[in-house]
């Protein structure tokens, strides 16, 4: 893959920066974070370049994994370590223990029967007292929280009927049923929020 062939993500441009600034306050500077679907790369990049010290070690499925490591060499030569294939529903999980898991945008990508998977794997990857920090759209008890987001989860259902907006109130449980509970919910621009989970 050429560098003039990377996908681009112009929603990864609006919201790196208010996501940098909720990882600032919630991360140390020296941080071990594991990212899950790092998508475009983008995210990756810029907040390396903000944090430089945290040791950002991104991961998507292996499909993805190429246009990763040609965004990091082309963007962020020697800051970033070589991107890994990690699929969620995988038993062993790369590296660790980390101190942060980081994901942007996947659990209303990925079936729903992926959420747990997601939430073991990164229990098992905290370090004790780690944090799960999950940025997108979701919404509460059935309810969306905006007609943009409404909307937005109709056309990923249209899509694809195992994609979609995900519920707090049936994420919530997952997650403590693996030791892993809710310590805030951060409204970000767009009608997004970031939840994040304390590994207790
Ligand atoms: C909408 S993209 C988000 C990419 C990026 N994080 C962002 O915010 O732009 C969804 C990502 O989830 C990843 N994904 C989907 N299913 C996954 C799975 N089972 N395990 C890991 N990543 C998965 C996709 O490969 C894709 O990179």
């Amino acid at each position: 893959m050429s560098p003039s062939d990377l996908p681009f993500s112009p929603a990864c441009e609006r919201n790196k920066r208010p996501i940098v600034e909720v990882l600032q306050q919630w991360l140390s500077n020296d941080a071990r974070v594991l990212e899950i679907g790092a998508g475009t790369g983008q995210h990756a990049v810029y907040f390396s370049s903000l944090m430089p010290d945290v040791h950002w070690q991104s991961t998507d499925v292996a499909e993805n994994v190429e246009q990763l490591r040609v965004r990091f060499e082309r963007e962020a030569p020697g800051r970033l370590p070589e991107p890994l294939a990690l699929d969620v529903r995988d038993q062993d999980w790369p590296g660790g223990p980390f101190d942060a898991v980081f994901s942007a945008n996947t659990l209303h990508i990925m079936p729903f029967e992926n959420a747990p998977r997601l939430f073991e794997g990164a229990a098992r990857a905290l370090t004790g007292n780690g944090l799960l920090l999950c940025y997108g759209p979701f919404m509460d008890d059935g309810v969306h929280t905006s007609e943009s987001n409404r909307s937005f989860d109709a056309s990923l259902r249209l899509r694809d009927p195992s994609m979609g907006i995900r519920d707090t109130t049936e994420l919530r449980p997952l997650a403590e049923a693996v030791g892993l509970f809710l310590r805030d919910d951060i409204p970000m621009p767009a009608n997004n929020r970031v939840l994040v989970f304390e590994k207790g």
